[in-house]
């Protein structure tokens, strides 16, 4: 499949707009469907901009980087990003770095806001994150909390920006647990930006109807929208994009049997990927279980972009520390 050619520099985008310096990215609402355009606009030169020419926009800047939880992507496209922008990066997981088990969350962000400019923590309960980053005078970025994963929204966005040249009138099925941080992140950005996300899940897994009503309120402006079906075929029939995720999150592994019986009839075989378009693409934010929530006939096979959107988490990435960390200058945002 060819990939679309996307304008580096969409008109309306460039002249009063607010900066992200200094904020933190704990979900997707944390920006407003303007500031995510142009963090897709900025993450697109990125990628095409030779690396040479990067090599100073973070010079001289430290990013901490704190996981509680395992992490492959997303501790590698970070911490070659920070080093691609020429910046530094440090490390620490496990026990090093628990949120609120040493010392409070306030304690611990302000300490950290004395040596580093940017801090990226992945965590299990949201709640502390939110004591942590309000307590800190440095950017923090949520690299996946029990509730949202907002960098790989971000990436996903990109991916299909390129794929498809935008995301407005886009349709999306999402399938299986609709109720993950990666279903409620990518559905916010995809309403956002004007798509139609139509969720397959059994009841269990379902949003609420007050959160649908919410996503509804978020697309408002754009035209995007957000629907649940129960049947996973009338969720596929006729999309553009057919996603889903492994079916039980980090942390929740107490439910994997429950999940596993739950969620079968939700696997995203040939077969289900079949009703969407012809031309429709499949993600996944990886890791990924072949012969659970999909299989290997759909992961791998010509449609799938799931490495597209590993890519992309690098540079969705760089485009928001430099957007955290700088005042753009020089960029064509
Ligand atoms: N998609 C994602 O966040 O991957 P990792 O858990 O490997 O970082």
């Amino acid at each position: 499949m060819q990939k679309m050619t996307v304008s580096l520099v969409p008109s309306g985008l460039t002249s009063g707009a607010s900066t992200l310096r200094g904020r933190n990215f704990l979900e997707v609402t944390d920006f407003t469907a303007g500031e995510l355009e142009r963090l897709l606009q900025l993450s697109q030169y990125l990628k095409v901009q030779g690396r040479g020419e990067q090599r100073t926009l973070l010079r001289d800047r430290t990013l901490a980087m704190l996981f509680e939880k395992p992490s492959l992507r997303t501790r590698v496209s970070f911490e070659v990003a920070m080093t691609q922008l020429g910046g530094d990066v440090l490390f620490a997981q496990g026990a090093e770095f628990m949120v609120g088990t040493r010392e409070t969350p306030e304690d611990a962000a302000r300490v950290l806001s004395r040596y580093v400019d940017a801090i990226v923590v992945r965590t299990h309960a949201h709640e502390p994150l939110q004591r942590f980053a309000h307590a800190a005078t440095v950017p923090v970025v949520n690299a996946l909390s029990a509730r949202a994963h907002p960098c790989q929204a971000l990436s996903d966005m990109l991916t299909l920006r390129e794929r498809f040249g935008g995301i407005a009138g886009l349709r999306v099925a999402y399938i299986g647990d609709a109720r993950n941080n990666v279903a409620t992140s990518f559905a916010e950005a995809a309403v956002l930006l004007g798509a139609t996300v139509q969720f397959g899940c059994p009841p269990t897994h379902r949003p609420s109807e007050s959160y649908l009503a919410k996503l509804d309120a978020l697309g408002s402006r754009s035209g995007g929208s957000a629907r649940a079906f129960t049947n996973a075929v009338r969720a596929v029939r006729g999309v553009d994009v057919v996603y889903t995720d492994v079916w039980t999150s980090m942390g929740e592994e107490r439910y994997r049997e429950r999940n596993d019986a739950m969620l079968r009839p939700y696997a995203v075989t040939e077969e289900l990927f079949g009703y969407a378009q012809e031309s429709a693409v499949f993600m996944h934010c990886l890791p990924a279980h072949r012969g659970e929530e999909t299989v290997a006939g759909v992961i791998d096979g010509p449609r799938s972009i799931v490495f597209d959107q590993a890519e992309n988490r690098m540079h969705a990435q760089k485009a928001l520390l430099v957007g955290l960390l700088t005042e753009l200058k020089g960029l064509p945002v």
